[in-house]
Order: C-alpha cells, then structure tokens, then sequence
C-alpha cells in the first residue's frame, strides 16, 4: 500500500511540529550554497506548493536532492516547521525525499510564462500549471454547486440521452453516430442511404441538447435537471463556442416564464457565491493574472437584482446608443455578442435577462406569446437569455409551448415533421401542463468565474472545428 500521506492542502492549515508524508510534483528546486535546498512541491489539493527543505546531511542530497527538475514527482518525509519566508505559515524539514519519478528537462511545462496557445498543444500537462490547476478546481466548484443547488431545492437528476434520434434545437447541427461503412454504404433502390442498415436501425446522432426528453421527466416527477456533455457541429471558432460542452438543463412542471428567469437568476447567483466560498485562493489568483476587477464584479453580482427586459426594448436601447454595430440592428434580427455586452457592460454593467425573443429566430418548443398585433404581425415567443458582462449568452431557456395544435403548426411552419417528435407532443395529448425551463453552458460559466478568455482554457480537452486532439 501507498504510504498514508497528507495532501498538502491539509500540511499548510497544520501547525508545526507534526510528522508527515507527502507527495506530489517538483515545480522549482533552489539550491543554497550553505548546504540546503528548497524544494517546492505541488500535488493539486490546493492552488498552493508547500517548501520543503532538504539539508545536504540527506543521504541522496548529491545524487538525487540537488539534481530535481520541474516535473520530477517526490515523495517526502519529515516535520512541519514554522516558515521563516513570508507567505506561508509552515514547511516541511525533510527527512527523507524518494524520487518516484524523473522528469527530465525536455519536460514541456517550465517555471516560466507559457502561453495558451502553447499549453494547449500539450494539454495533457496543462493541468500541471498554477492556471490550469485553478481552473480545474473551479470548474469541479461550479459542478458541485449546480448539483447542490438543485439537490436542495428538490430537482431529481435525470440522465437524459447522449445519442439520440431528434435535433431539439431544430438546427441540423448534429453529429452524426453510425457504424456503416463510408466507403460503400448500403443504399435504398432510391439511391439514398439505407440507415435501416446502420446500428440503430434508423439515422441517429449526438445530442444537441436533453431538454425534450428532460421535458418527459418534469411532466412526471414535477422538477428535474440533466447535466451532460451536449454536441454541436457548428462552425463557429471563436473564444465562446465549443464543438462538445456541458450543459446543465432544469426543468419545471407548472412553471410559466416569469418563474424561469427567478430560477436562472437565484441559481447564478448561488454557483457565484458557492465557488468564491469555496476556491477563494485560485479565484483571487485568476482574478490577477485576467481581470482584477473579477472578484468585485462577482460579489456586486451575487447581491444585485439582474435588469429584465423585453427583446423588444433592448433592440430599442441599442437603436438609440448612438454604436455603429457591425451587425446592424432592428426588430427581428437575432442579437450578436456586440450588443449583449453592450447591455451587460455599458447600459446596466449587471447581468441582463432579455425576455420575449421574435418568434422567427427561436426554436419551435416555444411557447406562443399573443402579442402579434403589437409588432405589426409579428409574434413573439416566451424565450428568455441571460445575459453577463464579458460573455454575452450564459443562459438560454423558454416557457414550452403546451398546446398541441400550436406546437404542431410551430414545427410545421419550420419545415419539420410532426411525425418526427410523436413522442414528444404526446406530453401534450395525455395531461398536458405549463413548464418551462432553461440551458445553462458550464463552459461559459466557468470562463464567467475565472475570466479566462478563451473557452478552450476551460475544459480539459477541448473539441472544435478542425480540431481534437487526445
Ligand atoms: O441557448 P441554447 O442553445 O439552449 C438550448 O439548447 C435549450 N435546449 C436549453 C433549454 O432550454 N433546456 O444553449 C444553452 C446554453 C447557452 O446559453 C450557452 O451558455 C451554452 O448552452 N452553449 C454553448 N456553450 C459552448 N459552446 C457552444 N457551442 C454552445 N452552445 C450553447
Ligand atoms: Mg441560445
């Protein structure tokens, strides 16, 4: 068995004079010319090293000590002891320090400043950064977070399907999942693919979003999520998009627009203040190294209530800013991350729920709103987007359009087939209600936390267009 050892999380809060075990990854060596070394180590459980000092009375002080480089993986014996240097309360005077494992110097991660374009072609190291290593423990925050928010309130966690037969967002977006043979795949006498043939027995892809079936739980058991990885082949490279994400999706029977932005907003704010209680010290090191205004912004946000605000006012406000847009704006246009952050960062400098969207540039699961006459025939749907400084679109949701004629003529009128979602509208045939619910992108929520600005620094590996390496 591994020796029983201490993370060093657990040494740094100890006071002097226990004996410990540690182990973890050589970041810098220091040798000293009166015979001693200091090692820092780090072994992941906090944003912190710890300094171990090693006297050159240690029996491999020659061969093993002073020869350590970034990289090397330790394990040390020996006693907390108060730290002369400042910063830290203890180090550990090593009695013992056992190379487990040599790294030697073509190791890519060096104590110096990498950029992240360079990190991320070896982004299996990655996590070994003092960056990556705090955006990995925000990123599990934000999750435990999303779990407690919702285990509390009493949302049953539903696992929805990652390879699926419908395209929720009616987008065509997907990726397709099959096992035929590309080069000669079986074809029907019409010449077109037979995907009787394929695995499924039918045309099948990854999905873009749980939500309808999420809907078949929350018309049942009232109040659910799903959490998972969600696909989509767009081909969008820029700093907020990725080809495979997580989304967290609520759900709620009995529920009308209005109680979905009260959700959005209450659980934003609960994974803000439950990530800053719980990873103050990579959230205070993120904020320094990509925005020090980060940890007020969070706070003023926690306690603010978030502007809400009709599609139909906004597309007023940017009308009358007195910006030249690169995307010109008027009614009916779906809004662009120039005029989200404007709203965020200039108008309100807070978040912005932007609600009742034109129903032409939203999905067909909707809900109708009556309100034709007052955009010269136009209608709207009940849509809602959160909106947050720096990001744009954090959240996405709807009320569901309920009504089974509407829904069928809304799916018709996008050149959809009923047939298609038979599943789906019988929750309108059999007891149908009024639910609602919304999509919150974990990736976005992370970069929103830690400020990083590109969303391919915030999941380990990231998948996009042209790329996806290990
Ligand atoms: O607005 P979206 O497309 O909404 C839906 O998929 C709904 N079915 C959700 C629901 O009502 N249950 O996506 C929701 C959120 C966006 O606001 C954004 O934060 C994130 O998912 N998102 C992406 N994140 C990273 N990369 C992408 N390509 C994303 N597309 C959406
Ligand atoms: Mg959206």
């Amino acid at each position: 068995m591994f020796p029983k050892r201490s993370l060093v999380r657990e040494a740094l809060a100890s006071p002097p004079g226990g004996k410990i075990v540690l182990a973890g990854w050589v970041r810098t060596l220091r040798c000293s010319k009166g015979g001693f070394s200091f090692i820092t180590v780090n072994d992941g459980s906090c944003f912190e090293s710890i300094q171990v000092m090693a006297e050159a009375s240690l029996s491999n002080y020659e061969s093993v000590v002073v020869r350590l480089t970034a990289g090397c993986s330790v394990l040390v014996r020996g006693e907390l002891a108060a730290s002369p240097g400042k910063g830290q309360a203890v180090e550990l005077k090593a009695s013992e320090v056992e190379l487990l494992g040599r790294a030697d110097e073509t190791f890519p991660i060096q104590p110096k400043k990498h950029t992240m374009e360079f990190l991320r072609t070896v982004a299996h190291l990655r996590p070994r950064t003092n960056t990556f290593g705090a955006v990995a423990r925000v990123r599990n925050a934000v999750c435990a977070a999303v779990h407690g928010f919702f285990q509390e309130r009493g949302f049953l966690y539903v696992h929805t399907p990652i390879v699926t037969g419908s395209d929720c967002e009616g987008a065509g977006q997907m990726f397709r999942v099959s096992t035929l043979d590309f080069e000669k795949p079986p074809r029907g006498a019409d010449g077109k693919i037979d995907y009787s043939q394929d695995f499924f027995s039918r045309p099948t892809f990854l999905t873009v979003s749980g939500q309808l079936e999420g809907e078949t739980y929350a018309c049942a058991l009232d109040k659910i999520y799903t959490f998972g990885p969600t696909f989509r082949a767009e081909n969008s490279n820029t700093p907020r998009h990725l080809s495979e994400f997580w989304m967290v999706e609520p759900e709620m029977a009995f529920c009308d627009l209005d109680d979905d932005a009260d959700l959005a907003e209450a659980f934003l704010k609960h994974i803000l203040s439950k990530t800053l209680e719980r990873c103050p010290k990579d959230v205070a090191f993120l904020s320094e190294r990509n925005d020090k205004t980060l940890p007020d912004t969070l706070k003023h946000i926690i306690q603010s209530d978030f502007v809400r605000l009709s599609y139909t006012e906004a597309v007023e406000i940017l009308k009358a800013s007195g910006k030249t847009w690169e995307f010109p704006v008027s009614w009916g246009v779906d809004l662009q991350t120039e005029h989200e952050r404007y709203l965020t960062e200039e108008k309100f400098k807070k978040p912005v729920i932007l609600m009742n969207y034109p129903a032409k540039i939203k999905a067909f699961y909707m809900r109708m709103n009556d309100d034709a006459a007052d955009h010269g025939g136009e209608r709207t749907v009940a849509a809602m987007d959160v909106l947050v400084p720096k990001i744009g679109e954090i959240i996405g949701g709807s009320q569901r359009e309920e009504r089974l004629d509407v829904l069928e003529g809304r799916i018709r009128a996008m050149n959809m087939k009923p047939e298609d979602y038979g599943w789906y509208l019988d929750l309108r045939r059999f007891g149908t209600v009024p639910h609602a619910g919304f999509g919150l992108g974990l990736e976005r929520t992370v970069q929103f936390v830690t400020g990083m600005s590109n969303i391919r620094d915030v999941i380990p590996y990231p998948r996009v267009p042209r790329s996806a390496e290990f």
